[in-house]
């Protein structure tokens, strides 16, 4: 009985401690800018984060990247996440959370900002992201058609030295199934930080508006910082 005691006690200390360094992690990581990028696959995100990345230095971290690694490193769970990925479904809340937990506190010293690409996609990701790391800023929607992401990324495959093994018609139709499916609701529930962007144009006249958006999020931390 005595140890069974010893053993709750010490179960709880250990969450209490867990959530006194998540609350730490949330509050240093709200002092910089955290911006979600969200768009269909081949909308352009990755084309967008390059050039914040240039004008602002803020920490890209696409979760497409950070999966793809974990692939290469031919680990089990790079295999399972391979299988998920090749189908064009999502991988698992969990598994991605911690993937992006981990590459946030390994940057979290030096960033000016985190650009988060690729994420939320499906609602809870989004509640589960601002639970445990911190509330998001601003998210960026890059609206594009079926027909011009396909396109892009056929386009992209074919000038590609190593192709995606995700980059072929029947799983962009698969990922495209996904993101119609998951959509909605984000835009929904984060409908006040959200701005959405034609992404049919020219990069640079995207850019522009990307770049009016961002600019109004790093006034209003400053104001706030002020304000403390
Ligand atoms: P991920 O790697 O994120 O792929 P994606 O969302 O399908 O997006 P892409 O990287 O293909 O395209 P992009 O929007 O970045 O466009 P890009 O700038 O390259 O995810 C892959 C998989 O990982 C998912 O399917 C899922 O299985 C898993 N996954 C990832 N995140 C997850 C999560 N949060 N939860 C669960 N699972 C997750 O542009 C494409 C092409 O178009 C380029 O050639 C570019 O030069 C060109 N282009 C860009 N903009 C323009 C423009 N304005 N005009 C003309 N051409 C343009």
């Amino acid at each position: 009985m005595l140890f069974m005691c010893h053993q709750m006690a010490m179960k709880k200390e250990a969450e209490e401690k867990l959530k006194a360094e998540e609350l730490r992690k949330a509050k240093a990581a709200s002092d910089i800018p955290i911006i979600w990028i969200l768009g269909g696959p081949g909308c352009g995100k990755g084309t967008q984060c390059a050039k914040i990345v240039e004008k602002y230095g803020f920490t890209h971290l696409s979760t497409g990247d950070l999966l793809r690694n974990e692939v290469e490193s031919g680990s089990d769970k790079g295999r399972a996440l391979q299988a998920v990925m090749a189908s064009g479904g999502l991988v698992s809340n969990d598994e991605v959370l911690s993937l992006l937990n981990d590459a946030i506190g390994r940057a979290r010293g030096g960033s000016k900002g985190f650009l988060i690409d690729g994420y939320p996609r499906e609602k809870n990701q989004g509640v589960e992201f601002e639970a445990r790391v911190a509330p998001a800023d601003l998210a960026l929607y890059f609206e594009c058609s079926e027909d011009t992401m396909v396109k892009r990324i056929m386009a992209r495959a074919a000038a590609a030295a190593v192709k995606r093994a995700d980059d072929n018609e029947a799983t962009i139709r698969s990922r495209l199934k996904t993101f119609a499916l998951n959509t909605n609701a984000i835009l929904e529930l984060y409908n006040e930080k959200t701005l959405t962007i034609n992404a049919e144009r020219d990069v640079d006249d995207i850019f522009l508006e990307v770049v009016q958006a961002i600019d109004c999020v790093l006034k209003n931390k400053q104001k706030a910082a002020a304000l403390c």
